[in-house]
């Protein structure tokens, strides 16, 4: 926070953009209320009070034990409570929650809605299991519910499918929407450390959560794909029904291997129509070397929409932190301000419940770890053969040294379901077999 924001302060009268005063009548400033003094909460606090020429004022910050949250820079007039009543109370019209998890907060949006107020959230959580109902209490209270910031934080996706490809057939969603995955991954192609390093440095860093399985094993990323898939489709999805695998047991040798093949490896989440069915999964991907996919680094995040008429269309940037999400949720606080013809509510009139096809088909890449150098390409040959899977060709063949092997193969595209028969009868045959390692592959 740089002295200018102390010189800038909301005290003073917000300015009005002139252009917007002619066009149209003033909007009236906006009370605001922040629920969560944490990482955004605080961002969005010092965006609105270093933006005077903004409709909005920020006159409450509500948290647990809320002295210990206060902070110099934060306008004297500004209420600090720990009691949410007392917004509920008040003449706030927007409740930005920021506290994250489906309860309380679920519960304290539904009692904002019902209290006349409208509510801006970044909680993909909260918005991929609970939006539809909380979407339909906002229109029955005559009240906005925006959640710009609930995926890829900073880059205007859900707007930008909303307003900019509305007028698009879109088929297929495909992003790298997780920040913790994208930033492990990253440090394991660029330095050639271990997933548990890497792990370890992101927890340093503070880019994790306390219980980091979310992340790793693709829940958050299914989270933003259910709203992407909603948003963007017009599909009901539930976050919990998309297939999904961890990044855990992806190595860095894994990245050497993806090199030889013009490859890195990224959490690729991806939500596509196919005929009537949907495709949903989040799971590492080998993606080609020149894919927006790769080009993501730390905490960026992209989108790579794939429409009937135009073609694919790539949103990127800053996915998460403090500073990218807070400028998503001052511009759903701005939409807001400019009243209903401005808005979208992120929502298609209509949702479509497509039957999900979970046995996706694609090549893939096949490392497989053995404790003792046994020698097990021809097991292993004969086992897939056998199953169906067809080997298009073999990177390291296993050989009989006493530290143990490792056979990596890339395997012809087959449905994940002939894949993991064929791993299992692999488990069962192979006693030395310490890890089964497969990665789509995508084209
Ligand atoms: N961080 C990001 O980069 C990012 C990006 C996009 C979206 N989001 C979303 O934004 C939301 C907030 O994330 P964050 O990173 O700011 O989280 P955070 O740093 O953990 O902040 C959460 C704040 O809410 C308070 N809080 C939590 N539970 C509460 C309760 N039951 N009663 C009262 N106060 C409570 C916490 O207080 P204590 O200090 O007492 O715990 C903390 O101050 C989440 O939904 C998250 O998914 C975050």
């Amino acid at each position: 926070m740089g002295l200018s924001l102390r010189d800038t302060l909301i005290d003073q009268p917000a300015k009005r953009p002139q252009s917007r005063a002619r066009l149209e009548p003033l909007p009236s400033i906006l009370k605001v209320a922040i629920l969560g003094f944490g990482t955004v909460g605080r961002a969005v606090a010092e965006l609105l009070c270093c933006s005077p020429a903004l409709p909005l004022r920020l006159t409450h910050i509500y948290n647990r034990n809320v002295d210990r949250k206060r902070v110099p820079w934060i306008p004297s007039r500004v209420r600090w409570t720990d009691n949410f009543d007392e917004i509920l109370a008040s003449d706030v019209d927007v409740i930005v929650e920021l506290v994250g998890g489906v309860r309380p907060a679920g519960d304290w949006v539904r009692r904002a809605l019902h209290a006349g107020k409208s509510v801006v959230t970044a909680n993909k959580h909260l918005i991929a299991t609970e939006g539809d109902e909380l979407l339909e209490l906002a229109r029955k209270t005559g009240q906005r519910l925006e959640y710009g910031a609930s995926v890829a934080g900073g880059v205007p996706v859900l707007c930008g499918l909303e307003q900019g490809l509305a007028g698009e057939h879109l088929f297929r969603l495909t992003g790298v929407l997780n920040g913790t995955c994208n930033y492990i991954l990253s440090k394991m192609e660029n330095e050639a450390v271990s997933f548990r390093d890497a792990l370890a440095r992101a927890q340093e860093m503070g880019y994790t959560e306390a219980d980091p399985s979310h992340d790793l094993g693709g829940f958050d990323a299914s989270c933003k794909l259910a709203i992407l898939a909603r948003v963007g489709l017009g599909a009901q999805l539930n976050p919990q029904d998309v297939y999904s695998r961890s990044i855990e047991g992806v190595e860095a040798v894994d990245f050497e291997y993806a090199r030889k093949l013009g490859c890195t490896i990224r959490q690729v989440a991806i939500a596509e129509l196919k005929g009537t069915e949907l495709y949903a999964a989040v799971q590492p991907t080998l993606v080609p070397l020149g894919s927006p996919l790769a080009q993501t680094r730390d905490n960026q995040n992209v989108l790579i929409t794939a429409g009937v008429h135009g073609g694919e269309t790539v949103f990127a940037g800053c996915g998460a932190g403090g500073g990218p999400t807070s400028v998503a949720i001052v511009s759903d606080l701005v939409s807001i301000s400019r009243g209903p013809s401005f808005t979208g509510s992120h929502n298609p009139p209509e949702l479509k419940s497509y039957p999900l096809n979970l046995d996706l088909e694609s090549p893939r890449y096949l490392r497989l770890s053995v404790r003792e150098g046994t020698n097990i390409s021809d097991a292993v040959g004969r086992v897939l053969v056998e199953s169906g899977v067809c080997v298009r060709s073999v990177l390291q063949k296993s050989d009989s040294g006493s530290t143990g092997s490792v056979l990596v193969m890339i395997l012809e595209s087959c449905p994940v379901s002939i894949l993991e028969v064929a791993l299992k009868r692999l488990k069962e045959l192979i006693d030395c077999l310490a890890s089964a390692v497969t990665l789509p592959i995508m084209s």
